[in-house]
């Protein structure tokens, strides 16, 4: 039998309520069932992040590493399965098997002790992400990805509503510069498959790359809208155009659509802190005057 992580109970409860209980009381016999169908032998304590129990486990057949991802579906993670076999190892994890029913994925193991946040550089871990985003980010989104266009849009309907409960003035006056600029972009929002949560704790270490990425909640979009988790992880105000600058050259973006999409990417955390009533992070918007000082 496998313990289950105590955190992973929390926020699953937090975040998911009577669902997120449910899926935590039924994971031991998911995780039996699993390895009983996939012939798998545990290897390990459970892992887990927010929202997955993520177990290292062997093939029976020929020891091969792996590891069992369980997770409740939503409209985040439904993509995962379909935007890791798209990229067939290039730049993520393998997909090794999946089960649409339950959403459970069997993964190559890579190795969790080394995530890119253990990296001493910052600025080498950008060149990473901006590295493994070229590769994730250059063909186009396979059918039944959520778009980037329509959740812009959405997003733009939103506005609205949402500034009036900001009592402050220059904030209110930075989140509507921000849909101000997704609203230029919104009806070019792209087609190309994009990672969307690439922070640098969803790069791990492997043997067959230096780095790979795990954990897509992929869209169908424009790869500005990537750039965030990379100006957010480590935070340094004063890398954030460098940062920037290194990952549009790499991945040959247009500077000013690239901006409008993060800035879009600042619109959304802003747009989910006002729905959950929590005051909006200093550094969101710190991030978007950087970017939108003269010259930047
Ligand atoms: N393929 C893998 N190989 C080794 N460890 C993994 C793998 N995938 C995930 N993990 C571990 O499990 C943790 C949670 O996995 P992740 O896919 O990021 O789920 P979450 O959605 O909960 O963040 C990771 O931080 C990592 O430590
Ligand atoms: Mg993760």
């Amino acid at each position: 039998m496998i313990d289950i992580p105590a955190e992973l109970a929390a926020t699953q409860q937090l975040y998911n309520g009577d669902k997120g209980r449910q899926f935590i009381a039924g994971l031991p016999s998911l995780v039996a069932d699993f390895l009983e169908r996939w012939e798998l032998r545990p290897d390990g304590s459970p892992m887990h992040g927010v929202t997955a129990l993520v177990l290292p486990v062997l093939r029976r057949a020929d020891g091969t590493p792996a590891v069992l991802k369980l997770q409740l579906l939503d409209e985040e993670s439904a993509g995962e399965p379909v935007a890791l076999r798209a990229w067939d190892g290039d730049g993520a994890v393998r997909l090794l098997d999946h089960d649409p029913d339950t959403h459970t994925m069997l993964l190559e193991r890579l190795d969790p002790t080394r995530m890119l946040s253990t990296l001493p550089g910052t600025r080498d871990a950008v060149l990473v992400i901006a590295g493994l985003l070229a590769h994730l980010t250059a063909g186009p989104a396979p059918a039944g990805i959520r778009r980037l266009g329509d959740i812009a849009h959405a997003m733009l309907d939103e506005t609205p509503g949402a500034l009036r409960r900001i009592p402050d003035p220059q904030t209110r006056r930075t989140l509507a510069d921000c849909a101000a600029a997704v609203r230029e972009v919104a009806d070019e929002p792209g087609d190309r498959l994009l990672h969307w949560d690439l922070h640098d704790e969803n790069v791990l270490a492997a043997g067959r790359a230096p780095w790979l990425a795990i954990d897509p909640k992929p869209l169908a979009g424009d790869p500005g809208f990537e750039l965030w988790p990379a100006l957010h992880n480590r935070y340094d105000p004063d890398e954030t155009l460098w940062r920037f600058d290194a990952m549009t050259d790499t991945l040959g973006l247009d500077r000013a659509r690239a901006r409008a999409w993060t800035l879009g990417r600042l619109l959304q955390n802003a747009l989910w802190d006002i729905e959950d009533g929590r005051p909006i992070q200093e550094r969101q918007l710190e991030i978007a005057h950087r970017l939108r000082t003269p010259g930047a």
